[in-house]
């Protein structure tokens, strides 16, 4: 039985005609950008994510651009985040004019290490760091009460890359809360998506959201009058109906990855192949599992030493499955002006060898996650 990594036509067949009601309005209204159908939706991401501002924007990429640029990191700072990410995480510092300072990841979480955030800090480059980017990656948090710690000793702004992570918590607090100012991506393959490209910055600042706000729509506080070099970042009104639409669901959609994400740890464990990590030997390692925060389970990352050979076993039987991320920051062509090379990093390089996202979206069902499981102790014996 062929299982896709991701159907998002299962997702659009029972909403199908509350989205086509919801894309109507905005045509009756020709509010195609930002306008009535952005803001509605602004308001209730914010009301759900319990933030007092949410500022839509048109993708994630733009969005944390918007929050550095909003949290006043610009040319002379450094900003420092994680070698294993999307490119957009150490991009948008570029492109905000400011110097990405990276440090390596936790093996368990695939997250951003605050003990080697230390290191970097009390290097010779730490004074220019005005900024921590941590990455909630795969949409577990990473560990903001320890970035929080360290941002409030130094005076940094503490910037959430929440792209992968729509209703995550730590203790109490939804990503999005949890820093000065966040960045989330709606891209159509995340777990709150839009049909197209968005993206949403959110903060409890009220200075930092206006900031924000003026700065998606090319510096303007008043019309035609430009007070600063902005962009054009804004979200689309088409965009907004749909988000405004998903997010009634979004809460029993990650309740529905938990469930699965739950079921693939208990099939797992019962092939006897799970092994305590954080590093697989002969077997495979489940994703771990941070007490005290949700994961919203995004993406379900497994870690294997003959990843590839696998990836390949599971494409033969049309299972799909995913390497986020095959090649770690520092690495990347784009990106060797850093200063970085191999070696740099070896937790990031290691999980990049390693890694593999199996099939989980909400409507997965488990006769699919079965045959996944069998597939893969097929592969092991
Ligand atoms: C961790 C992370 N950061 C940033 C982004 C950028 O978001 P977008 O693709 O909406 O620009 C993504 C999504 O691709 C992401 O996964």
């Amino acid at each position: 039985m062929p299982v896709p990594m991701l159907d998002l036509k299962r997702q659009y067949a029972p909403l199908h005609r509350e989205l086509l009601e919801a894309l109507g309005h905005v045509l009756e209204t020709q509010q195609f950008i930002l306008g009535e159908p952005v803001a509605a939706f602004e308001d209730a991401a914010a009301h759900h994510l319990g933030v007092s501002h949410a500022i839509g924007c048109a993708s994630g990429t733009d969005a944390l651009w918007l929050a550095l640029a909003s949290a006043g990191i610009g040319p002379g700072t450094a900003v420092l985040t994680t070698p294993f990410s999307f490119f957009a995480s150490v991009s948008a510092i570029l492109r905000a004019g400011a110097r990405p300072l990276l440090a390596d990841i936790d093996p368990a979480t695939f997250n951003l290490n605050p003990a080697a955030v230390q290191t970097v800090l009390a290097g010779p480059d730490g004074n220019t760091v005005k900024a921590i980017l941590p990455v909630h990656l795969y949409g577990q948090p990473a560990d903001m009460v320890r970035f929080a710690g360290i941002a409030k000793t130094r005076s940094l702004k503490l910037v959430e890359d929440a792209a992968q992570a729509f209703g995550a918590t730590s203790g109490r607090v939804a990503a999005g809360g949890l820093g000065d100012i966040a960045a989330f991506s709606f891209y159509p393959t995340k777990n709150l998506s839009a049909a197209g490209d968005a993206g949403m910055v959110t903060t409890n600042s009220p200075e930092l959201a206006e900031r924000a706000r003026m700065l998606r729509q090319h510096g303007m506080r008043r019309r035609y009058h430009h007070d600063e070099l902005g962009w054009n970042a804004r979200m689309d009104g088409f965009q907004g109906a749909i988000l405004k639409v998903k997010l009634k669901y979004i809460a029993e959609w990650n309740q529905a990855r938990h469930t699965i994400a739950r079921r693939y740890h208990a099939l797992f464990h019962a092939t006897g192949l799970a092994e305590a990590g954080p590093y697989p030997d002969k077997g495979i390692v489940l994703p771990h599992e941070v007490p005290g925060s949700k994961h919203v389970w995004h993406q379900y990352v497994i870690r294997i030493k003959r990843r590839d050979a696998l990836r390949d076993f599971l494409a033969e039987r049309k299972i799909g499955s995913e390497i986020f991320y095959p090649v770690p920051l520092h690495l990347q062509e784009a990106l060797k002006s850093l200063g970085y090379g191999e070696g740099s990093f070896p937790e990031a390089e290691r999980a990049a060898r390693e890694v593999l996202a199996l099939p989980i979206f909400p409507e997965l069902r488990k006769d699919e996650q079965e045959t996944v499981v069998a597939a893969i102790a097929d592969f092991l014996s």
